[in-house]
């Protein structure tokens, strides 16, 4: 596998000056750029930050704070198999929802339903390719009347923004990936956002098996020194990264495809993907091309979702590479 990792090469020099700090202090876990990192995170996501080793460990701390054991969580078909299976390993149920042909995000008719059917106690909402789902609003709106849990899988969503807004402001929490494909990389990591000082709590305790009073079940989660002190380089280097994306599509790639995801006023997408709608030359492929209701062999139907797994490609788009 050929990663093309957006990192910017001048931050080289810093990130060994850093690593010579690591090993110089022997301080190589649970150490100050954990906690810079997740300072940097918390200043540009408007959110609490908790970093974990991975956006699994996450997901897991969040879904077992909010006790979702023996329960169902609804769950886009239209992601990667970690969001259901995210629920699976948390001791959930998971159904599946459709999604929007325009934003290939959930889609808030068929949460409706689905909520009258399968009476959820948690809703994950993805926001795919980088984009925030056009509905959130209304879909936290519904959340909130009913008391349902809303989680924002935020692993494509580094940089995103709508009017201002942030990606897991909208719901109870978010959660982001720094998997070596996305916006923003660590190689591996993950990160929980959330406004809720208790999850917060929970998930220090979670990602570190419960220390120091054992109440919380959790496990290794953590992340270490290094990868650590890469995500402070590339915390600061987020806008960046994000504003030449931006630039890149609007001056370029725009043009070339008007039959693409066409975004509403004051959304700004971290361009983890830029989908569009027809077969091209050149594509990197599809954000998924098997539904997770497939691979799940769920018995029913969810046509916008395989029309979008059918016809939705990506143009490469990476920050300053060969590509791009
Ligand atoms: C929507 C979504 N959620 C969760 C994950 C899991 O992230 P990671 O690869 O960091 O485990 C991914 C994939 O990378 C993803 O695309």
């Amino acid at each position: 596998m050929q990663f093309t990792i957006g990192f910017e090469k001048e931050d080289t020099k810093k990130l060994h000056e850093y690593w010579d700090e690591i090993i110089a202090t022997q301080q190589w876990s649970e150490g100050k750029f954990t906690k810079i990192f997740e300072e940097k995170w918390a200043e540009h996501n408007e959110l609490y930050s908790v970093a974990f080793s991975s956006w699994g460990g996450a997901a897991l701390a969040a879904l077992e704070f909010y006790d979702i054991k023996g329960k169902t969580v609804l769950c886009p078909s239209n992601t990667f198999m970690a969001t259901p299976l995210s629920v699976i390993k948390a001791g959930g149920h998971v159904e599946f929802v459709d999604c929007n042909k325009n934003d290939l995000c959930l889609s808030l008719d068929d949460l409706r339903r689905k909520i009258e059917e399968y009476k959820p106690v948690a809703v994950w909402v993805v926001h795919i390719g980088g984009h925030i789902a056009f509905q959130i609003e209304e879909i936290a709106a519904l959340c909130k009347a009913k008391g349902i849990i809303l989680l924002e899988d935020c692993a494509h969503a580094h940089g995103a923004s709508w009017n201002g807004k942030k990606p897991g402001s909208w719901g109870d929490s978010g959660v982001y990936s720094f998997y070596a494909t996305k916006t923003i990389s660590t190689g591996e990591g993950g990160m929980l956002v959330t406004k809720n000082e208790e999850l917060v709590d929970f998930a220090k305790k979670y990602r570190n098996w419960g220390k120091f009073d054992y109440e919380v079940e959790g496990l290794n989660y953590r992340m270490d020194e290094f990868t650590a002190a890469i995500g402070c380089l590339q915390a600061d280097r987020l806008d960046d990264i994000v504003a030449w994306k931006n630039e890149y599509a609007r001056k370029k790639l725009d043009k070339e495809f008007t039959n693409r995801v066409k975004f509403p006023e004051g959304m700004i997408s971290g361009y983890y993907k830029y989908i569009v709608f027809e077969a091209i030359e050149k594509s990197t492929g599809k954000v998924y091309d098997q539904p997770c209701h497939k691979i799940m062999k769920k018995d029913y139907e969810l046509p916008n979702t395989d029309w979008v797994a059918k016809n939705h490609w990506c143009v490469p788009l990476y920050y300053k590479g060969d590509e791009g």
